[in-house]
C-alpha cells in the first residue's frame, strides 16, 4: 500500500467559511443525496436537496441532514419548516431525476411550491403531512427529534436529526428482505463542485472473518 509523506496542511481557523465549505466537499464524498420535503406552518410544500446526509442508528431507524444557513446567516426553507411542523419525507435521488433535483435546489420564496417549479408530482404521505416525490423509488416519512445547531453566522449548520417512521420502497427495487436493490434505484451521489457519481461502477469486499491459528 501506498504511504504519503508530503501534504499541504490548512489551517481551519485561519480560513473563509467559504473556503473550508470547499474543502470538505471536495473530502467527503460521493455523498448521498436527500431530497427533502416539508411544508411550511401554512402548507406550502416545499422540496431541497441535501448532500450533508446520511443513516444515524437503526432504534429508532434514523437519519441526519444538515441546512447551512445563507451567506447573510438566515435559515433555508427547510429548517423554518421544521422547526414549524417537526416533519419532512427524505426522498432518495436516482440519475433519471437529476435535472429536476437539482432545480428544486434553487432558493425560491417561501411561497412557491417547490414541487411545482421542477416538476414533481406530490403523493400524499400515510403518517405525515409532507408530500412523498412519485419520481423517487424509495422515500422515507420522518418526524424530527431535535436539530442540533453547529456554529453561528453565515454557512453555520443545523443538524436535523430525523426519526424514520415508514420506508416506502418501489415494489420493482424492493428485495424480498425489505431492502431496496442498489442497480433497481440508480441512485446518485454529490461530489466537489459541479460533479456527481452513479453507483455504476462496483466492486465487492465481504467483511473479514477472524484469522485463525
Ligand atoms: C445536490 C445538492 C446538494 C446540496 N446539499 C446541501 C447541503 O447539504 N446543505 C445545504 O445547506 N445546502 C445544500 N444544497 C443547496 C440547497 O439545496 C439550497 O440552498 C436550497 O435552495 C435550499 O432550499 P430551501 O430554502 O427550500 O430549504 C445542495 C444543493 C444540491 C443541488
Amino acid at each position: 500500500m501506498r504511504t504519503y509523506e508530503d501534504f499541504t496542511d490548512l489551517m481551519a481557523a485561519d480560513r473563509e467559511p467559504r473556503e473550508n465549505y470547499f474543502t470538505l466537499a471536495s473530502c467527503i464524498l460521493p455523498r448521498p443525496i436527500a431530497l427533502v420535503s416539508t411544508v411550511s406552518a401554512n402548507g406550502v410544500p416545499n422540496l431541497a436537496p441535501f448532500s450533508f446526509f446520511n443513516g444515524v442508528c437503526a432504534n429508532p431507524p434514523s437519519l441526519v441532514f444538515a441546512p447551512v444557513t445563507d451567506r447573510t446567516g438566515k435559515n433555508k426553507d427547510t429548517v423554518n419548516n421544521l422547526r414549524a411542523t417537526r416533519e419532512c419525507v427524505v426522498n432518495v435521488v436516482p440519475h433519471e431525476i437529476r435535472e429536476a433535483m437539482n432545480r428544486s435546489s434553487f432558493a425560491f420564496p417561501p411561497q412557491v411550491n417547490e414541487f411545482e417549479e421542477a416538476g414533481f408530482t406530490p403523493l400524499a404521505s400515510r403518517l405525515v403531512r409532507p408530500p412523498r416525490v412519485a419520481q423517487s423509488p424509495v422515500q422515507m416519512e420522518c418526524k424530527l427529534i431535535q436539530i442540533v445547531k453547529v456554529g453561528e453566522g453565515p454557512l453555520s449548520g443545523n443538524l436535523c436529526v430525523c426519526e424514520v417512521l415508514c420506508f416506502h420502497i418501489a415494489s420493482e427495487a424492493c428485495l424480498p428482505n425489505g431492502t431496496a436493490d442498489v442497480t433497481g434505484i440508480d441512485l446518485v451521489g454529490r461530489l466537489g463542485g459541479d460533479g456527481y457519481a452513479t453507483t455504476r461502477d462496483r466492486f465487492d469486499l465481504p467483511k473479514p472473518a477472524l484469522p485463525t491459528g
